[in-house]
């Protein structure tokens, strides 16, 4: 017998609700378990709802149940939603989770808590939606070193950016029609400002380095400052513009980031459009992996949810290990790190010349003539934010790094 109790009932925690029960007889006959969702926990009130029966406010019931085996928490925030996650660990009861916030802030804490009492902390919906990366990174690339991840980790501003730039619909429009969607976070600035592509980069950095990496040591920008005209550049360049998140190994240490990025048209994440997520995973022995599929949204996320659930009834899967943060932070200052950038202002290409040096000039029909648009050589963030201090910058965004670039 193994009793689930599943916390929020959200668009993810009713979502899981909906896939579970719809599958329900064939993960029991898969698992030999007798399973079913004992509990949904949220303070709202659902009396219409098929699941009515199952609801209740108070988490002490759960926690005190012998029957119940996992906990889904499916709140989010790092508040109540870390109190429940810890309690249920501590109580024996295994967790699984699609919360990228907690995770990335007390993922090492929770792991640690779940060895001590010998259950699982899974949380493969935290990362890319339905994609499966978390799994395959620990399991199926485990011979090998991964030295680079880079990827399109948020589905609301893939989505913006794809109806923005492609189709030319409005910012706060395609906005609501992606909180409509069920894409959006419950404060979309987590979105818009890159903070949740980057508590994702820090999930997968962590895995690959085998430290936690927090996302208050990631240089992270979102999108708000894209514009058409940005777009028009990027098609003139070769490429299209992403919100891309990376982590790159260089010794012991590591680069990670989330900012807009031009990407070329030749790279795998250049057609990735709409909702949807790709991650490009590079390993010495493997070469590269891609990882597509869709990053947000009610049932892509909760199929994630529930095979982590299925995994944690069989018990077969290991908890991921990674350690607390060293004392010395292997995150290097990304600003102090050379990128080529493109940069769109009103300035003449003289003064451009001048300052840049061997810069590439960009063109874009109906440009005003005192727009100038190109892409620099390499230089750090602080250089060229200190070269661009008089000057009236109308656009500033990184080309991506090549990916089989070799950085020392
Ligand atoms: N708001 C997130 C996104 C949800 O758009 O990617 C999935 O993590």
């Amino acid at each position: 017998m193994s009793k689930i109790a599943i916390l929020g009932f959200g668009t993810v925690g009713s979502g899981t609700v909906e896939v579970f029960c719809k599958n329900k007889s064939n993960y029991c006959k898969n698992t030999g378990k007798n399973l079913d969702i004992k509990y949904i926990l949220d303070i709202r009130d659902f009396p219409e709802s098929p699941y009515a029966d199952k609801f209740i406010k108070d988490f002490n019931v759960i926690v005190n149940d012998p029957e119940v085996t996992v906990v889904a928490e499916l709140i989010g925030g790092k508040t109540f939603a870390y109190d429940c996650v810890k309690r249920a660990l501590e109580a024996g009861k295994s967790v699984v989770t699609s919360n990228k916030e907690l995770v990335a802030t007390k993922g090492a804490e929770l792991l640690r808590i779940a060895a001590e009492h010998n259950v699982n902390f899974f949380f493969e919906a935290s990362v890319g939606g339905g994609i499966p990366i978390i799994r395959p990174l620990q399991q199926c690339l485990m011979s090998d070193e991964i030295t680079s991840i880079a990827g399109i980790l948020n589905g609301t501003t893939n989505y913006i950016l794809t109806k923005m730039l492609k189709e030319g619909a409005e910012f706060a429009e395609v906005l609501a029609k992606a909180q409509e969607l069920g894409y959006a976070e419950s404060d979309p600035e987590a979105d818009v400002g890159g903070g949740d592509a980057c508590r994702k980069i820090c999930i997968l950095a962590s895995l690959i380095f085998g430290e936690h990496i927090y996302p208050e040591d990631v240089y992270t920008e979102g999108i708000t400052s894209i514009t058409k005209e940005d777009a028009e550049y990027a098609a003139n360049w070769g490429g299209v513009i992403k919100l891309i998140a990376s982590a790159q190994k260089f010794g012991d240490c590591l680069e990670i980031v989330v900012c807009p990025c031009f990407v070329p048209v030749e790279s795998q994440l250049s057609g990735v459009d709409d909702v949807f997520n790709a991650i490009l995973v590079k390993g010495t022995a493997t070469g590269e992996v891609v990882f597509y599929g869709r990053g947000a949204g009610k049932y892509p996320t909760a199929s994630a949810v529930v095979a982590d659930i299925l995994n944690a009834v069989r018990n077969e899967s290991k908890n991921i290990i990674w350690k607390e943060k060293g004392k010395e932070s292997c995150v290097v200052d990304y600003e102090k790190q050379k990128h080529r950038f493109y940069l769109r202002a009103n300035a003449d290409k003289t003064k451009i010349s001048g300052l840049f040096g061997d810069v590439s000039f960009l063109a874009r029909q109906n440009a005003p003539e005192s727009e100038t648009a190109f892409i620099t050589p390499e230089i750090s963030r602080e250089e060229l934010n200190e070269k661009c201090k008089n000057m009236n910058v109308l656009g500033k965004i990184q080309i991506m790094y090549a990916f089989d670039e070799e950085r020392t």
